[in-house]
């Protein structure tokens, strides 16, 4: 199926790659581990060269383990112990069985959390939860009434209706996971929370997975947070960019206001039904905290629900990780987390040094006043969130404006309008651009070309279809209409005149089946270490735009 873009990538070139690396991801768990910068250098040194002998032995043996595997349990079988095998390893050690003894037992052992030891005299703060389940109307596979979509597919989606955990109480001091870094304190600056371990070497994290790995350090807190909705949350996502980003929105003499972005995911469904990957846009939102974290005064998190879309959603109907697989994108009205008020002491002092439990029953409950803070200095939520966009997305470092914003941006520098149009949104992980964006449209070259000759703006398919409609304003509906007229499913780029008038487009699958890597030009593949990488596609991408300037030369004579 030809849905989503990211699966027509330089398939086979990807495919090999990951293979080679999944086992330096996986090895990071019981080697240390590197600094990122490091080990994406030594990754990119040994896959080309040292990989090929040892990745031919490990091949060898993996397919044996396979075979044997294969006889043993059959395909759905082996799919369902593959599922447990996080490092691929075909055997199971007692970490990968865990999920699987807590369902048969049901005790869960203790949490080790080596980071956050009790403090019973510390600050504790309620989180209420709220969501309004994914609007099933809104799936494009909903206008069929879910013709030919198994019914145990979607079990996992139609009966999540409400969070887990409405409310839920936390030690304030755990919320130091968002405070900055050393050196990075700066308003606007921002810093990964956690890393993306993905890269275009790494590929993506597999999908036939039932059960989130067991969270570390930072990890955990984000974890129990969006355990709140549903139990199965991936902190990591299958797809890059994942992670979590933040940074100082606002700052006092004691306190921090900071901005988050999280690309995190739920998996649905149980077995025996086969996993369904629900993926919200991002998580978003902000804390107030004092530097110390001992007082968390504001905390709230959520999806943004003001695009039409907002939630990619990816299912397995069949024991095959690559071929069987269904994609859809959705509306989903409503999820976020609120402190229900400032974190409070649970112990008291009275004046003459007596315990006072503050939540004790029956008595009068304590009231707590809280001084109104004062930022010294700031900067606007808007501004916060882009800082934390661009990190998550290099491409941005030229801006992408709204479709009518672009079009009269153009005309008054002069330039042409570079636009993409996409069945889903392009910079966020409901998404079906995520190839391009990772690859052509943040390499320096196109980002070089772009800043000086376009201006720049993506737009959905279903916006468009609304602004055609538009009878009120005419121009831009005519302009949309021209955009249309020239889209295919399921990313079209266009170069139009800033009159609407489109003078270049390409489709984004013929474009990917121009630049596809072959395997046997891996090892000729050049690598820049200062301009990133250069690849077929950036290229091609570079060709497209100079073929829309010279074509525009048709439209001006001069
Ligand atoms: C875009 O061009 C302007 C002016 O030439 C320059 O200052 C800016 O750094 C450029 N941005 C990028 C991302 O290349
Ligand atoms: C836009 O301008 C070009 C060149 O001036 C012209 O050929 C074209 O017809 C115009 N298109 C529209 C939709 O007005």
């Amino acid at each position: 199926m030809a849905a989503d873009v990211s699966k027509a990538t330089p398939p086979e070139g990807n495919e090999r790659i990951q293979h080679a690396s999944a086992k330096d991801a996986a090895g990071g768990r019981t080697r240390p581990r590197l600094g990122w910068a490091a080990s994406t250098l030594l990754l990119i040194l040994a896959v080309p060269c040292i990989g090929v002998g040892i990745k031919y032995y490990r091949d060898t043996q993996l397919s044996t383990r396979h075979e044997v595997g294969l006889k043993t349990l059959g395909p759905e079988g082996l799919f369902l112990f593959s599922s447990l095998d996080a490092d691929h390893d075909l055997f199971l050690s007692p970490e990968e069985f865990k999920p699987i003894a807590e369902k048969l037992t049901g005790v869960a052992p203790p949490e080790f959390e080596e980071e956050f030891l009790h403090d019973p005299d510390g600050e504790t703060i309620t989180l209420t939860a709220a969501m309004q389940p994914l609007l099933l109307q809104t799936m494009t596979k909903s206008k069929d009434g879910f013709l030919g979509v198994s019914h145990r597919s979607l079990r996992g989606l139609r009966s999540w209706k409400s969070p887990v955990t409405p409310s839920s109480t936390f030690p304030a001091s755990h919320f130091r996971i968002f405070l900055p870094p050393k050196g990075k304190g700066e308003l606007g600056e921002a810093w990964w929370i956690i890393p993306s371990e993905l890269n275009i070497f790494t590929g993506y994290l597999p999908n036939n997975r039932y059960h989130p790995p067991t969270p570390r350090g930072k990890e955990v807190l984000i974890h129990s947070l969006l355990s709140m909705f549903h139990p199965r949350p991936f902190i990591k996502s299958r797809f890059a960019p994942q992670g979590a980003v933040a940074c100082v929105r606002a700052v006092s003499d004691f306190y921090y206001d900071i901005v988050f972005r999280i690309h995190a995911e739920f998996q649905l469904n149980e077995v025996p039904d086969f996993p369904f990957w629900f993926t919200p846009g991002q998580f978003t939102g902000h804390v107030s905290l004092s530097k110390d974290a001992s007082h968390v005064r504001a905390f709230h998190l959520y999806v943004p629900n003001d695009r039409s879309l907002n939630v990619d959603m990816e299912w397995l109907y069949g024991a095959s990780e690559s071929s069987s697989m269904e994609v859809d994108i959705g509306y989903l009205p409503q999820m976020e987390l609120r402190a229900a008020g400032p974190s409070t002491p649970s112990v008291v002092y009275d004046e003459q040094g007596n315990v006072i439990d503050s939540r004790a029953e029956g008595g009068e409950p304590v009231q707590f006043v809280f001084e109104e803070i004062r930022w010294s200095s700031e900067i606007s939520r808007e501004e916060a969130a882009r800082r934390l966009d661009v990190t998550f997305y290099p491409f941005k470092k030229v801006p992408y404006l709204p479709f009518e914003e672009a079009f009269s941006r153009a005309e008054a520098e002069k330039k042409l309008v570079h636009s993409i149009v996409l069945w889903g949104a392009l910079d966020d992980q409901s998404c079906s651009g995520r190839t391009l964006r990772e690859t052509v449209l943040e390499s320096s070259p196109v980002l070089a070309l772009l800043n000086q000759s376009f201006i720049s703006s993506w737009s959905l398919v279903k916006e468009l279809e609304e602004l055609k409609a538009d009878r009120q304003n005419l121009d831009l509906s005519e302009k949309a209409r021209l955009h249309l007229e020239k889209y295919s499913f399921p990313v079209e780029m266009i170069v139009a005149l800033p009159n609407g008038t489109v003078v270049h487009h390409i489709n984004a699958n013929n474009f990917l089946d121009q630049t596809s890597m072959r395997p046997e030009e891996e090892g000729a593949t050049s690598f820049s270490f200062t301009g990133g990488f250069e690849d077929p596609s950036t290229s091609t991408y570079i060709r497209f735009l100079q073929q829309g300037l010279e074509k525009v030369r048709a439209y001006l004579p001069s």
